[in-house]
Parts: C-alpha cells; structure tokens; sequence
C-alpha cells in the first residue's frame, strides 16, 4: 500500500533540516538580542479565537474538526491570537513590555503552489504592553536586522490601519463596512472599494504609495478628519525613528493586511526571485485583541516571517549555507577491536563530530566511506596499534597518516581541526 503525504506538506530531509536549522539559528539568536524570549502555544486551538477576529480569509481555510466531545477545533492558522489568548492566561503580570517569539507550524487550507503550503512555518515575535511608536519601530527595525543577519535583499513597505479607520469612524463607516474595505486593500480588489464606499477621499488616501512627500500629501487629503489626521501624527513618528536608523522604506496607505486585528501601524517585506508568493514577513500593531480575549487593555505589535519563503529566497539569491561536516570516522579493521574502537569514538563525540563504520567493512571501503561523507580524519583502530596504546590518524585531504597515542588523541585533533 502506498500513501502519499497531504496536499501542500513537505518532507524535509537532512540537508534541508541543516540549512533549516542554520536559518533558524541566525534568526533567533538576534531574537533573543533584543531580549525576546521563546514560547509554544498548543498546534490545536478553540476555532472560536481565530473566528473572532483574524478575518474572513483565514476563516476560509482554516482546517476545522470536531473532537470526540463535539468542540469545534482547528490548527492554528497563525500564532497572534493563540499569544493573546496565553497573554491573559499566563502572560499578564509579566513586567511591560513582555516580548515574545515563537517558531513553528502554521495550517491554512489553500490552494498549494511554489511558496504556498497548507503546512508552513512562521518565526514570530510579539511585544505585548506598549503603545508607543517606539515600539512599532522597534519592531520594524528587528525585522529588517532578520533579513540583513540572513543577507537577504528585501523591500518594506508601511502603512497604517489606523489611518484609514479613523478616516473612516469619522465619516461615520460602521465595522463591517471598514473590514470589507480592508480586506478588498488586502486582496488588491481595489475597483470594489467603490461599490463599498464610493467617498473620493478613501479612494484617493489608498492609492498614496511612494517615499518622498506622502504623508504630507496625505495630511492635505485628510484635512478637517481630524482623527485620522492625528494618526498620520503618529506614523509619521515611527518613520522618523527608522529614518534614524538608516531603514529603507516606502510608504502605502492602501495597504490591507489579510487579518482584521489589526489597529495601526502595518508593514509587509518582500524579496526578489520569489514570483507571486513573495511577501516573507507581515506584521503590525493589534491594540484591541488582547481586550477582546478577557484581558486587561494591552496594546500590542508583532510580525511574522514566513520562515519557508525565508529558505526560498535564500536559495533563490544565492546565500550559502555551511555545510555539516564530520571531522571524524572510525575505523575498526576487525571484530576484536570492536570495543576499543567504540570507547575511542565515544571519547570523540565528547568534542567533535565523530562517526564509526557500523557495517563491519574492509578498511578502503571505511576511507571511501569517510570521503563521501567529507571526513577530515580518520581513525584506524587496529590490534597491532591497540597493544600499543595506539591508533593510526589519518588525514583526509593530504592523506598523511601517522600514531598517535590515545591518551593524546583529543589533543592532536583539536590542535589540527583548529
Ligand atoms: P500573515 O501575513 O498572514 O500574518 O503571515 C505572515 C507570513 O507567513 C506571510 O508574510 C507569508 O510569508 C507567510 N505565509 C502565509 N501563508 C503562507 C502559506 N500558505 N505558505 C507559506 N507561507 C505563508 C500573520 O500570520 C500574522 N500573525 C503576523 C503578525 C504577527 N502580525 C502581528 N504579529
């Protein structure tokens, strides 16, 4: 019987795990840098917290199940609400900020193409307690380090739920209305908008994109609304302090955002090589959703890399990745120095990567062996040796072999592994 894995997942085998986990590693170790700290939230949630208020496209392809006690379950299709909700649980008495991320699996039910999983992986970090521009720059600034750490070309692009909302309260918009417009933003429908809203100067604030001069231009547009002009105030802060820092950016006011958390400042990376699926990060502020799970009024801002797309677009750009070597094979040339030969490696593995043959082979095919798998060093255990004290160390790349006794053995090869 042969079965074959579900639509949109992947295997990964060793060396893709190895480049995997190289990329993870960079990641999160500027992650922690900056002093966020690791959390896992369970892969299986209440379908309810994302229905509240994720959005109607990850309402649409959300993989939804009952249990055997008649819940209605899901896997997680993202991991903000899942944070909101073990903020109110566990999170909440935390000093402020409390900064979090997150690396693991995400489920959407979508259509499967190049960059587009069912099953695919986000990195995350959300920075719950803090309502300040500082904050959202702050984050911004984490994501674009991410990308320079991997020395991967990306561009950015901001722009500002919160804008476009109050614009719209101010005009007297109700919530549905302001989510349709929203998600027509995100599904780039933006001849829709019309039908929705039909006011010239929504239509005319979605379609600012650029750098220079747009969020004066967007101040004239807004004159007299006098709640979305305060919230171009406050955008125009958080540039200022990516400024500072040297951030490239443009500027979108039409931008969406697929998700309907989201209150303010939002932004999106995309990289070079990737075709359509070519956003590797979104992100923004979410003041609203950890109140909305029970909690006490917590703003918060956050992004997610698409680690998948990340991998892609390193590949595509042409990052190298270190290779995994071994520095070590053992080589036991017959049964009785079986037992000698295994404490030698076991002596190894306490500083290198070692391996020993486990397939009883003669010795040229122990080295052939060794070469395929890029060894430095080989370690002929024999009985002649053994009597001895002894082992032959070889060198893989000159081919030089010599004793050594075993007792300085560790020795020699840190001295000639360096
Ligand atoms: P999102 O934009 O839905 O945001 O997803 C973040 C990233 O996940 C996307 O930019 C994309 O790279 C990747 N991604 C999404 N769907 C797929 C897929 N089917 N296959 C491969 N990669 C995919 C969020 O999920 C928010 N929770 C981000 C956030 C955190 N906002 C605030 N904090």
């Amino acid at each position: 019987m042969k079965v074959t894995k579900p639509r949109g997942t992947r295997d990964f085998p060793p060396k893709e795990m190895h480049e995997r986990n190289h990329a993870k590693e960079m990641i999160e170790s500027l992650f922690i840098r900056y002093n966020y700290h690791e959390i896992l939230s369970p892969t299986m949630e209440h379908s309810q917290l994302f229905r509240v208020k994720s959005g109607e496209e990850i309402g649409e392809h959300m993989y939804v199940f009952q249990d055997k006690g008649g819940r209605e379950m899901c896997l997680r299709p993202e991991a903000t609400a899942s944070v909101c909700r073990m903020f109110v649980d566990s999170l909440r008495d935390l000093k402020k900020p409390v900064k979090v991320y997150y690396s693991c699996p995400m489920f959407r039910y979508e259509r499967p193409q190049k960059g587009r999983y069912r099953e695919f992986w986000q990195m995350g970090v959300e920075l719950l307690g803090s309502g300040g521009w500082e904050a959202d720059s702050e984050v911004i600034y984490l994501a674009c380090k991410s990308m320079e750490a991997l020395s991967l070309e990306f561009t950015l692009e901001i722009g500002h739920i919160g804008v476009l909302r109050n614009l719209m309260t101010d005009m007297d918009l109700d919530d549905r209305i302001q989510d349709k417009v929203i998600y027509y933003l995100d599904t780039e429908e933006e001849d829709k908008l019309v039908d929705v809203v039909g006011d010239e100067t929504i239509l005319e604030l979605v379609k600012l994109k650029g750098s220079d001069g747009i969020l004066e231009k967007a101040g004239s547009i807004l004159e007299g609304y006098v709640r979305a002009q305060k919230t171009i105030g406050e955008l125009s802060d958080v540039v200022g302090l990516l400024d500072a820092q040297g951030v490239k950016y443009t500027i979108n006011l039409g931008m969406g955002r697929g998700l309907e958390y989201y209150t303010g400042v939002v932004f999106e990376m995309r990289v070079k090589g990737l075709g359509a699926e070519n956003q590797v990060c979104g992100g923004g502020r979410y003041d609203e959703l950890v109140e909305l799970f029970g909690g006490p009024p917590t703003p918060a801002v956050g992004f997610a890399f698409g680690f998948d797309r990340v991998l892609d677009a390193m590949k595509e750009q042409g990052v190298v990745f270190p290779e995994r070597k071994v520095d070590v094979l053992v080589a036991p040339v017959s049964r009785e120095v079986w037992a000698d030969a295994f404490k030698v490696a076991s002596r190894l593995r306490e500083n290198f990567v070692t391996d020993i043959d486990l397939l009883n082979r003669k010795l040229g095919k122990i080295l052939d062996y060794g070469n395929g798998l890029g060894a430095r060093f080989v370690v002929i255990v024999g009985s002649e040796e053994l009597s001895r004290g002894e082992v032959t160390l070889k060198d893989m790349s000159s081919g030089d072999q010599s004793r050594v006794e075993i007792k300085e053995l560790v020795r020699e090869l840190s001295e000639r592994l360096g």
